[in-house]
C-alpha cells in the first residue's frame, strides 16, 4: 500500500495501523517536500515520482490518503486514482465502528480511539482523527475533517469539504454547509452557512473562505 504523504498526519496514520503496520508492504510518497530520507523511519521507503508511483501500482495499487486537509485529500485521491490507483480506507484497531446500520465510503481514516455509532454515514476520503466522535444518525459528508477530540451529536449533517477544529462540539440535529470551518474548541449551536467560517463558545461567525 502506498501513503500519500511522508508528514506529521502520514506519520500517525502510521502509528495508527500498528500492530499490522511491521507486516504490512508499506511505502509512503512525497514529491514536494525536499530533503526526505531515502527511508521513513529507517525502515518504510518513500516514493519520489509518479514514475515510482506507476511502477509499483503494477504490484499492488491500493493507497490510502496521508493528508490532513480537506481539498488536498480530495486533489491526491483525484490523481492517484487517475493513476491507476485504488483509494482505500485505514480504520485503527482502537477505533470503535458500530456494527449496526454504518455506511462507510472508501478512502477514511479513522484513527485512534475514534468513535462512529450507529446509523450513520461517512462519506469518501473523509478523515475522524485521534478521539474525535460522530454520533447516532449523523451523516459526514465527502472529503470532511474531524480533528482530534471532536464531537458531532446525532442527527447532525456535516456537508462535503468541512473542517471540524480539534475538541469542537456540533450539537444535536445541527446542519453544517459544505466547505465551512468550525475553529477549534467552538460550540455550534446553530446550523452553519456554506463556505463559513465560525468560532467561540457559543459559534459566530467570523468571514468566509478561510481553511485551517
Ligand atoms: C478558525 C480558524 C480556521 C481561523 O483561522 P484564521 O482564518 O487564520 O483566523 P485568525 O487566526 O486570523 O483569527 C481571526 C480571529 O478569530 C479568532 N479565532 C481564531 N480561531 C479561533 C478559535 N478556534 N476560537 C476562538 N477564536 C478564534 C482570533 O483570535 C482572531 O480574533 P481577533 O480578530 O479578535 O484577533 C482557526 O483558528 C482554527 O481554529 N482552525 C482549526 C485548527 C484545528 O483544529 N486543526 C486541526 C489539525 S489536526
Amino acid at each position: 500500500m502506498l501513503i500519500i504523504g511522508a508528514g506529521g498526519h502520514a506519520t500517525e496514520l502510521l502509528q495508527s495501523m500498528e500492530p499490522l503496520a511491521a507486516a504490512t508492504n508499506l511505502f509512503f510518497y512525497d514529491d514536494v517536500t525536499p530533503d526526505l530520507p531515502a527511508l521513513l523511519f529507517g525502515r518504510f521507503p518513500v516514493l519520489r515520482s509518479e514514475a515510482e508511483a506507476r511502477v509499483l501500482f503494477a504490484r499492488d495499487n491500493t493507497f490510502a490518503l496521508g493528508l490532513g486537509g480537506t481539498t488536498i485529500r480530495w486533489k491526491i485521491a483525484q490523481r492517484f486514482q487517475a493513476l491507476g490507483g485504488q483509494l482505500v480506507s485505514v480504520i485503527a484497531e482502537s477505533a470503535s465502528i458500530s456494527p449496526y446500520d454504518v455506511v462507510l465510503g472508501p478512502g477514511l481514516n479513522v484513527m485512534q480511539n475514534a468513535l462512529i455509532s450507529s446509523s450513520t454515514q461517512i462519506g469518501e476520503g473523509t478523515l475522524v482523527n485521534a478521539a474525535a466522535s460522530v454520533h447516532h444518525n449523523t451523516e459526514l459528508g465527502r472529503y470532511c475533517v474531524v480533528s482530534p477530540g471532536a464531537r458531532v451529536l446525532g442527527r447532525c449533517q456535516v456537508e462535503d469539504f468541512c473542517l471540524i477544529g480539534a475538541n469542537a462540539t456540533i450539537l444535536a440535529d445541527i446542519r453544517v454547509g459544505h466547505n465551512s470551518t468550525i475553529g477549534a474548541g467552538a460550540v455550534v449551536t446553530r446550523h452553519v452557512a456554506p463556505n463559513s467560517v465560525v468560532v467561540g463558545v457559543p459559534a459566530r461567525p467570523i468571514g468566509v473562505g478561510h481553511k485551517a
